[in-house]
Parts: structure tokens; C-alpha cells; sequence
């Protein structure tokens, strides 16, 4: 799925060395699994969690419900759903909420003036190829704060980034460095996505990627940006 800083273009660098020393039977666990571009290539047990209620409640529905989501979405219920969404149930909010600009959230109704792109096919199918190997994830709607982790197991962490000036939900940087060294210490495998980390953390891994999008910032202009994954000590 088109999702708003999406790993997928780093999944196959990122995943061998997060799961290189992986036991049978140990959990991974993704406390922000957005767009599930990541834990849709790994098997095994796996709890994808988000606070994102719309968005859970589509991979729910997709996953769980059998849910058929539409091929196609006109301009008008784009806008209908936009500005009611309490009057729409959440999956499809959540479904029609994305399929915007850098996958971003109601961030504009894709249409492409040359006719030559069909964004509604495209997310159907992009989508729609996910769910079958989503089987099996147990789904998880809250703070990453709260939620419940198995023993032993290897989390890995795609917070929203801090390294842009504005922002919109209010995340807590430093809360939740604390929090990945808590779990490092309980003996959880952590591992963080982030373009910087305090000084206590070793980046394993990095690579340049231009990005044209951040989680937080509007309208920035591309740019060069170094991703890196970050474990404790
Ligand atoms: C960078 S995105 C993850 C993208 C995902 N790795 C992918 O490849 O599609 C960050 C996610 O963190 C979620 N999020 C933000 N604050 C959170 C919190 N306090 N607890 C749990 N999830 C949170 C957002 O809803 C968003 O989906």
C-alpha cells in the first residue's frame, strides 16, 4: 500500500539483518505498522499494531471480514467521504483517506490529467496483493505505550520521524527513545528506523534515498535524506 513514509523500497535491505537471528516460535512485533510494507514479508508469529483506528479497521475488515473494497471512487464521494466521515464506517474512511497525495491522509483526490494512470486500480490492486500475506497478524489498535509485547521478541520500530519542523500528532521523541531502551533492556531484539538517534544508540545499517515526502512536513521540496536503523548500545 501507498503509505506515508513507507519502508518498502528498504524492506529487503532492512529485513535480513533484522531477522537474521530469529528463533522459531519468536514474535515480531510492529508497533507502527502503517502501511504494513514491511511485515507483509515476514512470516511467522507477528502483531501489527497502529493508533491509526481507520486504518486498523481496513486491515481488519481486509484481513478478517473478507471486505471487497471498491475499484473506484468518484471525485464527488471522495469529497462526501472527506468531510463526513463519521457517517461512513472507518474501513472504508480509511480506504479512501489514503489513496491521496504521497499517501497521506484526505491530502487531495488523486486524478491524472493525461488519462493515462488509474489511481483507484492502483490501490485496489496494490492493496488487494497485501492482504494474502497479512494472514495470521494479530492486529493491535493503540499506543505503542501500551501495548502488550511477548518475551523475548524482536520489535521493529517505524516511528514517525522527527527530523522535520512541523508537527501534527504531537509524538514524543523523547518518551519513546526511553521506551526502545526499556524494551532493549527487558530483552526484546529492538530495532529503529529513524534518520538520527541519541548518542546511546548504534546505527547498523544506512542508505541515501531522496524523499519527497516526510510524515510530518507539508509541501517540502525532495531531498536527500540518509535512511538508518538504529539498536541499542
Ligand atoms: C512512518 S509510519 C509507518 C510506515 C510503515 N512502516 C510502512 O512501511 O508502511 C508511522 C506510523 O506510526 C503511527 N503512529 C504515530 N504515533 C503512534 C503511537 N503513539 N502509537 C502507535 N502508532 C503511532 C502512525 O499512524 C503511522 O502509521
Amino acid at each position: 500500500m501507498k503509505y506515508m513514509g513507507s519502508k518498502a523500497r528498504f524492506a529487503k535491505d532492512l529485513l535480513p539483518i533484522i531477522l537474521k537471528d530469529r528463533q522459531p516460535g519468536q514474535a515480531y512485533v510492529e508497533p507502527f505498522a502503517g502501511g504494513m510494507n514491511m511485515i507483509d514479508k515476514v512470516d511467522g508469529i507477528r502483531i501489527a499494531n497502529d493508533q491509526h483506528e481507520e486504518l486498523m479497521a481496513m486491515w481488519h475488515a481486509l484481513i478478517y471480514e473478507n471486505w471487497d473494497p471498491p475499484k473506484s471512487v468518484s471525485e464527488a464521494e471522495y469529497r462526501a467521504i472527506k468531510y463526513n466521515q463519521e457517517d461512513y464506517p472507518k474501513h472504508l474512511v480509511a480506504y479512501v483517506g489514503f489513496n491521496s497525495f504521497g499517501g497521506k491522509w484526505f491530502a487531495g483526490y488523486r486524478r491524472d490529467k493525461q488519462g493515462k494512470r488509474d489511481y483507484w486500480s492502483e490501490h485496489y490492486r496494490n492493496i488487494t496483493k497485501q492482504v494474502p500475506h497479512l494472514e495470521g497478524v494479530q492486529l493491535s489498535c493503540q499506543s505503542y505505550l501500551n501495548l502488550e509485547i511477548p518475551k523475548n521478541s524482536i520489535i521493529y520500530c517505524d516511528p514517525p520521524y522527527a527530523a522535520t519542523t512541523k508537527y501534527r500528532d504531537g509524538f514524543n521523541h523523547e518518551q519513546f527513545w526511553d521506551w526502545c531502551r526499556q524494551q532493549s533492556k527487558a530483552g526484546h531484539h529492538v530495532f529503529i528506523s529513524e534518520y538520527k538517534a541519541p548518542e546511546d544508540f548504534t546505527c547498523i545499517w544506512e542508505k541515501g534515498a531522496k524523499t519527497t515526502f516526510s510524515w510530518h512536513a507539508e509541501n517540502l521540496a525532495p531531498k536527500e535524506s540518509v535512511e538508518r536503523l538504529f539498536v541499542y548500545r
